[in-house]
């Protein structure tokens, strides 16, 4: 999963841009990236170790998404995953906030790639359900829930917000109970899968994310606290689980906690 690509070299804010908050990251990078021409030698180097990539992208317009999405399916990405959902960028959170702009994106860039797609949606709506709709009627092969949630800290002594952009992006722990519940959400009213992202640095994390309806996970803020340990120890986590209560296959628990509902009769 790489960072998000655009078409051109974006230098992003300048620093302070990452701060540390009780129980997670707040950035506000200003999506930093070296433009899609540069990332297509990176995309050969990672392809030769035989790594499957999947990348995120993102644009001003529509049409700057429909062409970054068009270079990176032709250069072999394994999936793409359009970012509709900075925070922290003017113009490209506020797409991911409008289903029907969501819709239209997604529709225009599924035209023209032939790569599974995955929309990435934001928390910072008052109905990630709706969102999730538009981009799935748009042809979204699958939906990644969820970018970050708005936030900011301020330096006491500075008497000054931390972040150069003031507002940012919240991941890791704190951000985990949201994140989980747009999960619950959108499995309750879409068809499509469900990638769960947001806070998942334990193996109880990832099941709970399974429970709620996610068939895949994303791993990012746990990476830069533990270590790249942190698959390992999931995965073999995750594995217990699953013998110790019976289970052969990850797809058997994949929304599981929707159905004791149903038969709780509640
Ligand atoms: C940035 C982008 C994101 O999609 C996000 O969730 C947080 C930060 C950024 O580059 O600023």
């Amino acid at each position: 999963m790489t960072k998000s690509i655009g078409l051109r070299p974006r230098e992003g804010h300048p620093n302070p841009t990452v701060v540390h908050v009780e129980g997670g990251l707040l950035n506000a990078m200003g999506l930093p990236n070296p433009g899609v021409e540069h990332f297509l030698g990176e995309l050969r180097r990672l392809k030769d170790w035989g790594i499957p990539v999947v990348a995120s992208f993102f644009g001003e317009t529509l049409e700057e998404f429909v062409e970054v999405a068009s270079r990176l399916s032709e250069a072999g990405v394994d999936a793409l995953e359009l970012n509709c959902s900075c925070p922290n960028v003017e113009g490209v959170g506020v797409l991911g906030g409008d289903p029907g702009a969501v819709k239209r994106v997604t529709e225009a860039v599924k035209g023209c790639v032939d790569r599974p797609l995955f929309v990435k949606l934001s928390p910072n709506v008052s109905d990630i359900a709706e969102v999730g709709r538009a981009a799935e009627r748009g042809g979204a092969d699958g939906l990644t829930a969820v970018n970050t949630l708005r936030a900011m800290a301020i330096d006491v002594e500075a008497r000054r917000p931390i972040l150069s952009n003031v507002i940012g992006g919240l991941s890791g722990p704190a951000l985990k109970p949201v994140a989980l519940r747009c999960v619950w959400e959108l499995y309750e009213e879409v068809e499509i899968p469900i990638i769960g992202c947001g806070g998942i640095s334990t193996w109880r994390d990832a099941v709970e994310y399974l429970l709620a309806g996610a068939s895949a996970l994303q791993i990012g803020t746990a990476i830069m606290i533990r270590g790249l340990r942190v698959f390992r120890e999931i995965n073999m986590g995750l594995r217990r689980y699953m013998e110790e209560w019976g289970f052969k296959e990850v797809s058997e628990i994949v929304g599981l906690a929707h159905e004791t509902r149903i038969q709780q009769g509640r």
